[in-house]
């Protein structure tokens, strides 16, 4: 089949398998570039296909020479439709993981479940015997709890209608958006999705089923930014969400002690993925702060943050935290200048000069580069294998 992009607004509905292939053997190449450092030797990552947790997986991997376990939630090729990115991204890592010597199994299902959880744990017991690190890089639309009932996550702000510009992704033009307050379900809904309850329930779960190391860290992602983007994130619905990852974060430290156990979130940058891109307003803030970062030769991927993680933050005898016991690889991002800049930038930008003083091209690069598109060492008018 000749597989060519379909984007419908934040979403591309095809991936191409070789491009999601060539995706990871990027990364890939970049940590083995890094080196090696030390660091936790099992992993369990949940969400580890796509963004966040693919490039964790990938940097523990190759840094680390780590055995790795990911979760995910992906859809495998019909006989008419692609496979999902993920897919083809997992396939691409296991066959080049085994072909480097290392293990690397993934299991396909929702990770919100029982079934999961004892799945992933059974195989960690039989073929891992403990892991000592457990990477939570979920970003789910909803959750669906065991006796059925669906909570979904919304991106609304939680006081009063929030307008600014924002990116037509249909046709890269300035309009202005309006965002509208959640209701109070809404927010609750959201909380249950991306907060931290079920990442606190992994945990007791693989404490009671002693798959778990003492001393062991688990981490999950985080975001803050610009008071720009706070009506929509940091204050709106998501952040209240991810103030409860926070305050589990706490609570998992604290439940856990005996164990030795911690858990820490790490505030990571803003980039585009499947899950950001379909945030409202951010996107513009994404493309100007893609052009403010690659000026100041700053600028950094998934892949470089994971890098900067597991080389930089995590030191087995001293982790790089903030007073709040965070661990900030936004650190860049919110640097004085940069934010000045990007402000500055912001209060100017139309239709007209978008495309001068945003970085338009290098935010529907990495769009693409997330389904497998333009890259520009694949042949895309030769039939491939779905
Ligand atoms: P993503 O959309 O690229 O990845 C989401 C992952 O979760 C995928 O592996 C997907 O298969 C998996 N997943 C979704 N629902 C699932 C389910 N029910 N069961 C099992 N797996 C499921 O998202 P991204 O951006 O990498 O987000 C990961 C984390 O990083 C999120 O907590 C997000 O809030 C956080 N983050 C993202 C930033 C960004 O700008 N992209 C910035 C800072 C933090």
């Amino acid at each position: 089949m000749i597989i060519e992009p379909k984007v419908k607004g934040f979403i591309c509905m095809t991936s191409h398998p070789e491009g999601c292939k060539e995706n990871v053997a990027r990364q890939i190449s970049y940590i083995k570039k890094l080196g090696k450092t030390a660091g936790p030797q099992k992993v369990l990552v949940i969400g580890a296909s796509t963004g966040y947790g693919l490039a964790s997986r990938i940097a523990v991997t190759y840094a680390c020479d780590a055995s790795t376990i990911g979760i995910m939630y992906e859809k495998p090729a019909t006989d008419r439709r692609t496979a999902t990115p993920g897919w083809y991204n997992t396939t691409a890592f296991e066959d080049f993981a085994a072909k480097d010597g290392y293990y690397a199994k993934s299991i396909n299902g929702d990770a919100f479940s029982k079934e999961i959880k004892d799945q992933a744990i059974e195989l960690i017991k039989n073929e891992l015997g403990k892991v000592d690190m457990v990477i939570y890089s979920l970003a789910a639309p909803r959750r669906t709890m065991q006796d059925g009932t669906i909570y979904n996550s919304t991106l609304k702000t939680v006081e009063g209608d929030f307008t600014n510009k924002s990116l037509n992704l249909n046709n890269n033009t300035v309009i202005e958006a309006t965002i509208g307050p959640a209701t109070e379900e809404e927010i609750l809904s959201t909380v249950k999705v991306m907060g931290g309850e079920d990442w606190k329930d992994w945990i007791t779960a693989l404490v009671e089923a002693d798959v778990l190391s003492d001393n062991a860290i688990t981490l999950a992602y985080s975001y803050i930014g610009p008071k720009l983007t706070y009506p929509v994130y940091y204050n709106g619905t998501i952040g209240l969400a991810k103030k409860h990852l926070y305050n589990t974060s706490v609570e998992i430290t604290k439940n856990f002690a005996s164990k030795g156990i911690k858990a820490y979130i790490s505030v990571n940058k803003a980039l585009v993925t499947q899950a950001s891109s379909a945030i409202p307003i951010v996107p513009l803030y994404f493309a100007i702060l893609y052009k403010v970062m690659k000026e100041k030769g700053n600028h950094e991927g998934c892949i470089e943050q994971m890098g900067r993680l597991f080389h930089e933050k995590l030191n087995p005898i001293h982790i790089d935290k903030d007073e709040e016991n965070r661990i900030r690889l936004d650190d860049y991002e919110m640097q004085e200048d940069i934010q000045t800049k990007v402000m500055e930038i912001w209060n100017q930008i139309n239709t007209e000069n978008v495309s001068e003083l945003a970085d338009l091209t290098g935010y529907w690069d990495d769009f693409f580069h997330m389904f497998g598109f333009r890259f520009d060492n694949i042949d895309y008018s030769k039939d491939v294998e779905i």
